[in-house]
C-alpha cells in the first residue's frame, strides 16, 4: 500500500525547533520582549475570561490609522488575520460574472475566495521585468466584467513594490472606471517607500492591514482592512467575529504598532543583509537567479528553471537534510510555479547563513540525482 504524500508542514511543524523557517514570509526578528510582556500582562489580568469588545479594541483601530497616517473618519476592521477580511470583502462585494484583475505570480489565497464569491480573476503574466503590474496593462485589461482591481503592494512572492506614481495612476484607472481597489499591503514596512492607493480612490478603496509579517504576529492571527465606512458596512454581514478577536492577539498587535517605530528600522536592515547572503548562495550555482533584486518586502524568488531542478524536489531536500524550509512556487504561481522557489528572510543572520551554506549543497545533490520519470 501507498503510503500518504509527504506533508512538508506536518514535518517542519514537528521538527520547528530545528528548521529555519523561510517558507511563510513571517517575521522572526520582532524583539519578544515587546509581545511577551503584553500578552503575559493580559494573561495575568485573566482577559481570556471575558469576550473582546465585539468590533475590535478602538485603541487597536487608531494605531492602525495612526501606522497608515489615514485620519480617523476611515473604518477599521479587526478580524482573524488579514485573510479573514480578504474572505470577507471578497465574499460581500463580489458575485457570479465579476472579474477581478490580478496577476500571475500572486498571493493565490485572495483569487481562491474571489473564485468562492462566484467571480473570477483575470491573471495578468507578470514573470518578467517589471514583475508587477503596470496602470498601462490594467488599463487595457479592463471589461465590462471587471469589477475589481487587486493591488498587493509590495507582492508576494516576487518582492515587487510599485512607485508611488503607479499606484496613483492605477488608483486612479480603478476610480474613473468605478471599479473596487483592493491594496493589500501586508509587506509595506519592508519596502524603501510605500504609497498606500485609498487617498488616491477614498470611495472605492480598500486596504488590508496584517500584524503578522511587520509585527511578527502570524500565529497570533490578527489584521483587518481599512476603507470608507459605506463601503464597510456591505462587508460586516459576513463577518463572523461577532463576539470579538481573540484578545491576546490584539493586546499583541497594540503594543507591536504602538512601539514598532523603535525596533523596526533594525529589522528592515536585517532584512536587506541577509538577501544579500542569499544572493551570493544563488550566484553560486550556474543557472540560478534572483529575478527581482533587491525585493520590497521580506521574501523573493529563485528561479530554477535553467538548472532543471523542480522546485519540489528542492524544497524536499532543502527540509529533510537541512532543516531549512523554503516554498515551492507552485503555490504561487499556476503558470510560473515550476520555475521558482519562494524564500524569506526576516530570520536571525545565522539561519540565512545555513540557508546559504544548504542551498548550493542541496542543488549539487539534486543534479547529480537522474530524473526519475513520475
Ligand atoms: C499578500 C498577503 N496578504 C495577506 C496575507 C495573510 O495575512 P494574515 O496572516 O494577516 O492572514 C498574506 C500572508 O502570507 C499575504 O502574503
Amino acid at each position: 500500500m501507498a503510503g500518504a504524500p509527504f506533508d512538508a508542514f506536518r514535518y517542519a511543524h514537528e521538527h520547528r525547533h530545528e528548521v529555519v523557517w523561510m517558507s511563510q514570509n513571517t517575521n522572526h526578528l520582532v524583539p519578544p520582549t515587546v509581545i511577551a510582556d503584553a500578552v503575559y500582562g493580559a494573561i495575568r489580568d485573566r482577559r481570556y475570561e471575558g469576550y473582546p469588545y465585539g468590533p475590535g479594541d478602538p485603541e487597536l483601530k487608531a494605531l492602525v490609522l495612526r501606522d497608515f497616517g489615514l485620519p480617523e473618519e476611515w473604518t477599521v476592521t479587526v478580524s482573524a488575520g488579514g485573510t479573514e477580511a480578504l474572505y470577507m470583502l471578497e465574499r460581500a462585494l463580489l458575485g457570479p460574472g465579476d472579474e477581478v484583475l490580478a496577476s500571475d505570480p500572486s498571493y493565490l489565497i485572495i483569487h481562491k475566495f474571489v473564485e468562492l464569491a462566484g467571480a473570477r480573476t483575470r491573471n495578468l503574466d507578470i514573470y518578467q521585468p517589471p514583475y508587477r503590474l503596470t496602470p498601462d496593462r490594467v488599463q487595457e485589461s479592463i471589461t465590462p466584467k471587471t469589477r475589481m482591481i487587486l493591488l498587493i503592494d509590495p507582492l508576494n512572492p516576487l518582492g515587487s513594490g510599485y512607485p508611488a506614481e503607479e499606484v496613483r495612476a492605477i488608483a486612479e484607472i480603478a476610480k474613473d472606471h468605478h471599479l473596487l481597489l483592493l491594496n493589500d499591503v501586508t509587506y509595506r514596512d519592508f519596502a524603501d517607500g510605500h504609497t498606500l492607493a485609498a487617498p488616491f480612490a477614498p470611495d472605492s478603496t480598500l486596504t488590508v492591514w496584517s500584524a503578522s509579517k511587520n509585527c511578527g504576529l502570524a500565529g497570533l492571527r490578527i489584521g483587518g482592512l481599512v476603507g470608507p465606512a459605506e463601503l464597510v458596512r456591505k462587508v460586516l454581514p459576513y463577518n463572523t467575529n461577532d463576539l470579538g478577536v481573540n484578545i491576546l492577539a490584539q493586546v499583541a498587535a497594540k503594543a507591536a504598532l504602538s512601539t514598532k517605530a523603535e525596533w523596526f528600522p533594525r529589522i528592515k536592515t536585517t532584512t536587506r543583509a541577509n538577501q544579500a547572503i542569499i544572493k551570493g548562495a544563488v550566484e553560486e550555482v550556474p543557472g540560478a537567479f534572483l529575478p527581482l533584486y533587491p525585493s520590497q518586502a521580506n521574501m523573493f524568488a529563485i528561479d530554477l528553471a535553467k538548472t532543471e531542478v523542480p522546485p519540489e524536489a528542492l524544497q524536499k531536500e532543502l527540509l529533510l537534510q537541512h532543516g531549512v524550509f523554503v516554498r515551492a512556487g507552485n503555490y504561487l504561481s499556476p503558470k510560473f510555479g515550476s520555475r521558482f522557489v519562494r524564500a524569506s528572510f526576516s530570520n536571525p543572520p545565522a539561519e540565512v547563513e545555513r540557508f546559504a551554506a544548504a542551498f548550493p549543497a542541496a542543488m549539487a545533490t539534486l543534479r547529480a540525482r537522474p530524473v526519475v520519470a513520475s
